[in-house]
């Protein structure tokens, strides 16, 4: 590994756009298969790998939903964060704001308390063993309609402490944010703050960037990367101080490219743009190597990348005094390290 790949692998830096779901690697699926007494289709991790086949948002879906059928208790969803909050520590991450999907779990008889209380028991357990932070986001999944979107809110209420946000994710066409806006004016009246997906190169991603910022007013943007087609809708998330949540390798595998010169675009016009992982088990890259993949293209200098894990921790949801102490430890791994 390189100099500086070590550099970014260690760099503090917060992850906001990770869906826990989407961390499922091969070895725990046939380890809760086993525990569930589920009998799987595939037996290696090789034919796992095989199904990966996915070259837009679609394809990748049909293959994500199927493989959460594993998890079923709430033990299952505590094994699943901790697993993922312990490698995302390995790559410098000392805090992050995890998106779920209930509805993918509720939909087949799990129940939601089930889920978050699984959730909530991997997360203290690996802040315990190795001091990382997480909170959870909500997403609702837009292609199962805003009533379920809602009923599902109304569930979520009994649990809003260890619920910082909520969140819009799965297929986007014919799924605008404004078909829930009842259901986030609702989540805002009780206290969440507000993110949406609008993905990379989406049937009017950009319609559905001025609608997140104009009609339902987010507090953040998960992609968003085609805003760059709007100077107007530039000017707009930057008076509002919404910032990006970039993920270059998955921008890979949906859109056929990472989007990098884009990233570097918004963020020479002033917008707060991040890199994350999204769903790292399947897109082979966690936190770390997303900066490591910018590093390599030769486009990305330190600095930028610096300054990119720097905006992780002003995008966040922390308070003041926290940002503070996390931006003290990234200037201190830099310092040590010029
Ligand atoms: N977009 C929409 N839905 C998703 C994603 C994403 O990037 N990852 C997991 N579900
Ligand atoms: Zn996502």
């Amino acid at each position: 590994m390189t100099e500086l790949s070590e550099f970014l692998l260690q760099l503090p830096k917060a992850e906001l756009h990770l869906h826990l779901e989407g961390t499922l690697e091969p070895d725990l699926k046939f380890a809760l298969a086993r525990r569930n007494g589920i009998s799987l289709a595939q037996t290696t991790v090789e034919q796992v790998r095989e199904t990966y086949r996915f070259n837009d948002l679609t394809s990748f879906l049909s293959v994500y939903y199927p493989a959460m059928d594993v998890l079923r208790t709430a033990p299952d969803f505590a094994d699943l964060a901790y697993h993922y909050l312990r490698r995302a520590h390995l790559q410098g991450v000392r805090y992050v704001e995890m998106f779920f999907d209930p509805q993918a779990h509720t939909a087949r008889g799990v129940s939601f308390d089930d889920i978050i209380r699984g959730y909530r028991s991997g997360i203290l357990r690996a802040g315990r063993e190795f001091g990382i932070d997480a909170e959870l986001i909500l997403c609702f999944l837009r292609d199962l309609g805003a009533d379920y979107a809602m009923a599902t809110l109304s569930a979520a209420l009994p649990y809003k402490k260890w619920i910082i946000g909520v969140g819009l994710d799965s297929d986007e066409r014919g799924n605008p944010p404004n078909k829930f806006a009842e259901v986030f004016a609702r989540a805002r009246t009780e206290g969440f703050l507000l993110t949406m997906h609008c993905d990379v190169d989406q049937q009017d991603s950009l319609e559905h960037i001025r609608q997140v910022i104009e009609d339902i007013g987010v507090d953040r943007i998960d992609h968003g990367t085609n805003i760059i087609e709007s100077p107007e809708l530039v000017t707009a998330a930057k008076q509002r101080g919404l910032a990006l949540t970039c993920c270059p390798v998955s921008n890979s595998f949906v859109t056929g490219e990472p989007k990098i010169a884009e990233l570097l675009h918004l963020h020479a016009a002033g917008l707060t743009m991040t890199v994350n992982s999204d769903d790292p088990a399947y897109f082979g890259a966690y936190a770390g190597d997303n900066y490591i993949r910018l590093a390599e293209s030769g486009q990305v200098d330190r600095d930028t990348l610096i300054n990119l894990a720097r905006n992780s921790f002003h995008a966040a949801w922390l308070t003041p005094g926290r940002r503070e102490r996390y931006l003290a430890e990234l200037d201190d791994h830099v310092a040590t390290n010029s």
